[in-house]
């Protein structure tokens, strides 16, 4: 590895009390603080090198270069770190996401988390967990919660300095699995970063946001006691509650499919009859039931048979961002 090198992992994370909505869209301030889990089977593996043989940044996803959107992005962090650790490189990124491409789940958590991670690294910086995270968080909202390990509250904070995201409890803390219901045939959705800039748009919003304090405990409490029905009540809500903003923003916005709906419907029966198992819905489609381990295979098996479900993902709470050395770069 030459000191301008260095390779990143970090894993995906569901939000359990979700982000919805800016405070301050330039700085990514959020209008409430968020919960997540980190999700250990899905992550991103980004490997930056600044050379001094280019003259732009490059960025090959998952074996092909991206659109200029996807770059200027890029872009925008390498010019933070190189402003921050005085390097006046250039730099190529190239990233790998180990979950199924295709499969809706949105990959800007892991793959700003790993990027933040190797970039910073590469230029020569040592930054702690919270300065990782608060510039993740300058790309991507939710990237600043898969910098920490396991269970993470990213406090939305007022400024720069104090909206950064910190570990509330480990994975090996509590035994629960999201088992990822992928719908099939599902329309490409419209992106968070213009959902974010409609919330406001919504009646519902404030209400949302001012109930938040709230919800954040409840579910703070549950993880840290592992009261799953505590848990599963107040998951189930918050997800309801972005979803109904969602759907009253101006113009609306609607993620759902009709499978969504079945397994939602499912997953809340399920409940009834003993099952421990909840449903979480991020800006997509899919639905992430969050169980308990040993429930888990019974959970996937059932999720599968509910026509429109295509596949059944299954994570464990995964660990924080970290550095990995000597990686073939075939595997890339
Ligand atoms: C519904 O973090 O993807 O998944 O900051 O614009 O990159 P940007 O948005 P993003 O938003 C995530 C929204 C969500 C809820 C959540 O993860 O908390």
């Amino acid at each position: 590895m030459s000191n301008w090198m260095a390779t990143a992992i970090a894993f995906s994370n569901i939000a359990l009390i979700k982000y919805w909505g800016n405070y301050d869209s330039s700085l990514r301030i959020p209008s409430n603080s968020s919960i997540s889990m980190n999700l250990d089977g899905l992550y991103s593996r980004t490997r930056v090198t600044f050379t001094t043989e280019r003259d732009m940044d490059g960025f090959i996803l998952n074996g092909l270069p991206v659109g200029d959107a996807a770059l200027q992005r890029v872009h925008n962090l390498l010019d933070r770190v190189r402003q921050l650790a005085g390097v006046w490189m250039y730099a190529e990124v190239e990233s790998r996401n180990n979950f199924p491409t295709g499969a809706g789940l949105a990959s800007s958590a892991s793959g700003f988390a790993a990027l933040t991670l190797a970039a910073s690294r590469a230029a020569g910086l040592e930054l702690g967990e919270s300065d990782l995270s608060r510039l993740a968080r300058l790309s991507s909202g939710s990237a600043c919660r898969s910098i920490p390990g396991g269970f993470v509250e990213w406090q939305a904070g007022e400024d720069d300095k104090s909206s950064y995201a910190f570990s509330i409890a480990s994975p090996e803390h509590w035994e629960l699995i999201d088992c990822i219901a992928i719908v099939s045939q599902a329309h490409k959705p419209i992106s968070s970063f213009e959902g974010h800039v409609l919330a406001d748009t919504s009646p519902l919003q404030p209400a949302r946001v001012a109930d938040a304090n709230r919800r954040l405990e409840i579910c703070r409490r549950a993880i840290l006691e592992r009261d799953f029905d505590a848990l599963a009540q107040v998951v189930e809500l918050d997800s309801n509650l972005m979803h109904a903003v969602i759907m009253t923003s101006t113009p609306l916005l609607q993620y759902w499919q009709p499978a969504t709906l079945e397994v939602m419907r499912a997953v809340t029966d399920w409940r009834r009859e003993g099952f421990p198992a909840c449903y979480t819905i991020d800006a997509g489609p899919n639905v992430h039931v969050i169980c308990l381990h040993s429930w888990a295979n019974q959970i996937a098996d059932r999720l599968s048979q509910i026509s429109g479900v295509s596949e059944v993902l299954t994570a464990h709470p995964g660990g924080s961002a970290h550095i990995v050395s000597d990686v073939d770069a075939a595997d890339f």
